[in-house]
């Protein structure tokens, strides 16, 4: 059994110039339309919410990344962040399929920062 992490911490400054300056093209780039709609269901804090995905995603990005056989194929929206009904974010991989692993993400966020927290577990 290998267990593989990957972390990650993200100003939401930086997210939220990047949608004011990019728009439509910086969000479609980056996000599914799932993960779109769920931000911006959150009105006034939506901008934590997409720093979030953000990290997210690069924390999914660094957990994966030895397993696939190019890392440079890989894109943002391979991996999508969907919340249960209690408000867990799950992953699901878009296109990538890696064999005989459980893969689960953590997500925290707060007036400045978002973070991530990846962990991958592959059987063999
Ligand atoms: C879920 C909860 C712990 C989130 O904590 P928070 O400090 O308010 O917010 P954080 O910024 O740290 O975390 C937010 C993220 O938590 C994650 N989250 C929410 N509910 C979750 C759950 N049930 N399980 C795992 N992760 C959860 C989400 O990813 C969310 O971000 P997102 O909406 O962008 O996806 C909190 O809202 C809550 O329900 N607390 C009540 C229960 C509690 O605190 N019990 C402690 C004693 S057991």
């Amino acid at each position: 059994m290998k267990i593989l992490c990957g972390t990650d911490i993200i100003e939401i400054e930086r997210i939220k110039k990047a949608i004011l300056e990019h728009g439509e093209n910086f969000l479609e780039e980056i996000y599914t339309k799932k993960e779109i709609e769920y931000c911006n269901s959150k009105n006034n804090a939506k901008y934590q919410h997409f720093a979030a995905r953000f990290a997210a995603k690069e924390a999914i990005f660094k957990a994966i990344s030895s397993l696939v056989e190019n890392k440079y194929k890989l894109s943002w929206k391979n991996a999508e962040i969907i919340n249960d009904k209690n408000g867990k974010p799950n992953i699901k991989l878009i296109g990538i399929n890696i064999e005989n692993s459980s893969i689960d993400i953590s997500i925290s966020h707060c007036k400045e920062y978002a973070v991530a927290m990846c962990t991958l577990i592959k059987t063999n």
